[in-house]
Order: structure tokens, then C-alpha cells, then sequence
């Protein structure tokens, strides 16, 4: 895969936890279509800057540490970033599954980083996106949650994960009351998707997660989405005329629309 070269007025994209998973698959899928990327993560995606030269930026970031967020969005990176691009999209990707316990039994300090790694971190962004100085003024601003099933459906040993992605689905559902100038915004849950995640899932014992078998079956009878596929219907929604007419959704909603 070669990156083009974007024009300077191209839509530009920010990713979170780009490293590996959905999000891995979702920066290498905009920057092949000319769509210039800053990924937000711990580390770095070493594969994907080789590949993208400097289509692709990278911000070395702890979302579970709002101190650090807060840091950083109070320098001009965000700003530096959009430069003169006419839309700038967000996709709030990074998020955590863990703990995965009933409560009574979870980590106090696991709840803390979950929270503010699946909440916080997506809302912080979202304001600072949606700020009439984060882009060109003409700017439109397109802020994809990347949420899940779990926000509709409660499941036993989940209460956090399901907890927090309720709240993105909620957030995009006020902020599209709100209605901020040139802003868009829909949580969509993305599928089941086959990434480290649902490793971690399968991985986990069923006193923690009594549903564990219903997502080994979906592995081995091969009905989990490729990070790619599921990165695609991402970025053709968000890119669609479509986009935030239903502020939370889902990737098979969408596919039977
Ligand atoms: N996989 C599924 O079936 C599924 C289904 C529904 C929704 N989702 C949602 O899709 C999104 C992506 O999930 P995935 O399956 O790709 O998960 P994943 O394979 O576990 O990847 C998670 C990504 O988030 C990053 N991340 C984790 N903690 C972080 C932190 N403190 N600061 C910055 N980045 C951090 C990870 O970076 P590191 O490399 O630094 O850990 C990684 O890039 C999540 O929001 C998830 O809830 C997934």
C-alpha cells in the first residue's frame, strides 16, 4: 500500500489507538485514500509510519491519564495538525474492555483507567475537535465514537465496558441536540471484530465472564469481521452524506440500510 499525496485542503483525521486492532486498520485505510492522519497512542505504529512517511502523524499519549490529555490539547498539536484541511474527522477508537468481573470484585484503579480511557478521553477530544480554533473556520468536523453492541445490550461481568459505552452513545445524542456549527456526530458500534480484544475476551474466566463461549463459537466458526472490513464501513459512513442523521448506530445497521 503507497500513500498519495493529500492536497492541502484534503479531509485530515484524527485516530485513537492507532497501534494495532480496528484502529491499525482504520489509519491505514484513510491514509491509503489520501486522508492524512494523526494517531493518538501509548506507543507508536511503526509499520504504518514506514508505509505513510509523513501523511501520518504520531502523538505519543496515555488516554487513561486526563492530566496528560488535558497537556496536550493546551498545545497547538490539534491545530498544527488540521491546517487548512475543509474536514477534519475524529475517530474516538482506543478503548478497553477491562475489567471484565462482576462488580463487587473489580479493581478499583482498572474502573478509574476504563472510565477515563472509554469516557473521558472521547469527550475531551470531541470539545477540543468541535472548538470554532481547532480547524479552519470552514472546517466541518466529523466525530465518530467508536462504541458497541455492549451499549445496548447489558452483559454479566461487563458493567464497566457497557457502562462506558452507553456513555458515548448518549454524548452523541445530546451534542447532536447541541448542534455545533459544521459539527456531525454518531457512536457506531463496529461489529464483532477480530482483534486483541476479543482475545482478551476469550481468555477470560468464565466466573468473570459467564458469555465467554458465545464469543469462542463466533471465533471458530470464523463470524468475527477483519479489522479492515469493519475499519471500511467506519470510514465509508463517516465520509457518507448520511453521516450523523442517527447519532448512535450500528455497522449492521447501516449494511442493511
Ligand atoms: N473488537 C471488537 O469486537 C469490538 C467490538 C465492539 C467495539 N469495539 C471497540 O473498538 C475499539 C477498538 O477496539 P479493538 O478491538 O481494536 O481493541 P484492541 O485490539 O485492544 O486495541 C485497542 C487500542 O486502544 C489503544 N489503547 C489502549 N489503552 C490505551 C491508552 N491508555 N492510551 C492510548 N491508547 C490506548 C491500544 O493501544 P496499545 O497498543 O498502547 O495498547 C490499541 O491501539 C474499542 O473502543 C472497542 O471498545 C471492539
Amino acid at each position: 500500500m503507497t500513500a498519495s499525496t493529500p492536497s492541502h485542503t484534503a479531509p485530515c483525521a484524527i485516530v485513537t489507538g492507532h497501534t494495532r486492532g480496528l484502529g491499525a486498520a482504520l489509519a491505514d485505510l484513510l491514509l491509503a485514500r489520501g486522508i492524512r492522519v494523526l494517531g493518538l497512542g501509548r506507543g507508536t505504529n511503526e509499520a504504518a509510519g514506514r508505509r505513510h512517511g509523513e501523511a501520518l502523524v504520531q502523538a505519543t499519549i496515555d488516554l487513561a491519564d486526563p492530566a496528560a490529555l488535558e497537556r496536550w490539547l493546551a498545545t497547538d498539536a490539534l491545530r498544527s495538525f488540521t491546517g487548512e484541511a475543509r474536514c477534519v474527522l475524529l475517530f474516538n477508537n482506543a478503548g478497553t474492555v477491562d475489567p471484565i468481573a462482576p462488580c463487587g470484585t473489580q479493581d478499583a484503579g482498572a474502573i478509574a483507567r476504563a472510565v477515563t480511557l472509554n469516557v473521558a478521553a472521547p469527550l475531551m477530544l470531541a470539545n477540543a475537535i468541535a472548538a470554532p480554533g481547532a480547524a479552519h473556520p470552514e472546517a466541518e468536523r466529523r466525530i465518530v465514537h467508536v462504541s458497541s453492541g455492549a451499549a445496548r445490550n447489558a452483559y454479566s461481568g461487563w458493567s464497566i465496558y457497557c457502562a462506558t459505552k452507553a456513555a458515548l452513545d448518549h454524548h452523541a445524542r445530546a451534542v447532536a441536540l447541541d448542534a455545533p456549527h459544521g459539527v456531525r456526530i454518531s457512536s457506531v458500534a463496529p461489529g464483532v471484530v477480530d482483534t486483541g480484544m476479543q482475545a482478551t475476551i476469550r481468555a477470560t474466566g468464565i466466573e468473570q465472564f459467564p458469555l465467554r463461549e458465545r464469543f469462542e463459537q463466533l471465533k471458530q466458526n470464523g463470524q468475527l469481521a477483519t479489522p479492515e472490513a469493519a475499519a471500511l464501513q467506519l470510514i465509508d459512513y463517516a465520509l457518507s452524506d448520511a453521516f450523523g442523521s442517527t447519532p448512535a448506530t450500528d455497522v449492521r445497521e447501516l449494511a442493511k440500510a
